[in-house]
């Protein structure tokens, strides 16, 4: 598949390749370090988004950004700046529309890529309204819930166990009519991660859960689990979240308190299903018991926690991240057999691997972006 292109303008050479190494797996990137020859890129080339630095030769980022606002090519293309400084006259071209956001040139490229994507992915969001009305709800209810519990970076605020009812609710209704398909299609330009990863493993483990004859009514849980597991990660900073790349040892310390982050946050709001605790809690453990936040091993674990693992990883694998591209989904279901026994429960993996196949299911949940830690 074409990769979409990006333009990069930036005068500075280390952050110009630093942002054409971040995008690498996701957009093909045409930096540049010229406003003029910017210029005459995005007049004759369609580019997905763009980031434009403040500081470039010949002609301001702002004046490009400007030009580039007022051609009709490109009056609905995201642009970030990127400033030395938010001064009135960068906040009046964010609150006018030239740019869609404006991110500190020395931000770490971890916050700067959050920002980007939440940037692209409040643009897919405009094209959900042409979609099927049901797909259309799934995608908006879930989006919805999602905001509303990661506008908060704390793990003792509560959320409302009804809102994680109701997207659970369309997910499942969404598996069993078949609509489930073309929500997963619409993910796949989305760019904010997190969300993107939650709605997917909510509709893996409800897939899988419908196939294998669970009933309603745990479906739904299966669908809260899958959705709620990593909302853990509204506590992580972003730089470390989204950071391009492998983390070092402290910031694995820091990414793995997501799974203990998730059970402070489930556990402080009223009306949520335990197992859906669980899973937020131990969707990291392995069987081995070499798995985080408590080392849990064998029968220690609950068997939703079990699943949920093997669809988390799936999701995982077959994402693409910013140091190598996403895995074809036979390759994903294959490296999962490869964790059977230490880390996922074997029968479990040989279960969903024959669904996924059979069903091909995996052709569809292959998501081209870049993804984040943990
Ligand atoms: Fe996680
Ligand atoms: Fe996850």
């Amino acid at each position: 598949m074409q990769r979409p292109k990006i333009l990069v303008a930036c005068q500075d050479r280390s952050s110009r390749l630093r942002l054409a190494e971040t995008f690498r797996f996701r957009y093909q990137t045409v930096a540049v370090e010229d406003g003029w020859l910017a210029l005459h890129l995005v007049n004759t080339t369609a580019f997905e988004a763009m980031v434009i630095a403040e500081r470039l030769d010949s002609l301001s980022g702002l004046d490009v950004a400007y030009s580039v606002r007022q051609s009709q090519r490109n009056a609905a293309v995201p642009i970030m700046l990127v400033a030395r400084a938010i001064t009135p006259r960068i906040r009046e071209m964010v609150e006018s529309g030239v740019v869609d956001r404006c991110v500190d040139e020395t931000a770490e490229t971890g916050a700067f890529l959050f920002e980007f994507n939440s940037m692209c992915g409040a643009y897919a969001e405009r094209a959900w309204k042409d979609l099927d009305a049901d797909v259309n709800r799934v995608l908006t209810t879930a989006r919805g819930a999602y905001s509303s519990v990661f506008k908060v970076d704390t793990p003792d605020v509560p959320l409302e166990a009804s809102l994680l009812k109701t997207v659970a609710d369309e997910v499942v209704g969404a598996v069993r009519s078949g609509r489930i398909t073309a929500v997963m299609q619409a993910l796949q330009t989305h760019d904010d991660y997190t969300f993107v990863h939650s709605l997917s493993v909510a509709a893996v483990l409800a897939f899988f859960g419908n196939q294998i004859g669970i009933r309603p009514g745990d479906l739904c849980i299966m669908a809260q689990a899958g959705f709620a597991h990593d909302f853990g990660k509204r506590v992580m900073p972003h730089a470390v979240l989204y950071k391009p790349g492998p983390l070092d040892t402290a910031q694995m310390v820091v990414i793995r308190r997501h799974a203990a982050a998730a059970g402070q946050i489930l556990r402080c709001s009223q009306g949520i299903p335990a197992e859906v605790i669980n899973v937020g809690e131990r969707h990291h453990e392995h069987l081995d018991g070499t798995g985080y936040p408590n080392g849990l091993a064998g029968r220690q674990i609950d068997d939703l926690s079990l699943v949920a693992a093997i669809g988390d990883v799936f999701s995982a694998l077959v994402d693409n991240r910013c140091y190598k591209p996403g895995y074809a989904p036979e390759e994903a279901i294959r490296m999962l057999g490869d964790m059977a026994g230490p880390h996922l429960e074997p029968n479990l993996v040989t279960k969903f691997g024959e669904v996924m196949h059979d069903t091909g299911f995996a052709s569809w949940v292959a998501l081209p972006r870049i993804a984040v830690n943990g």
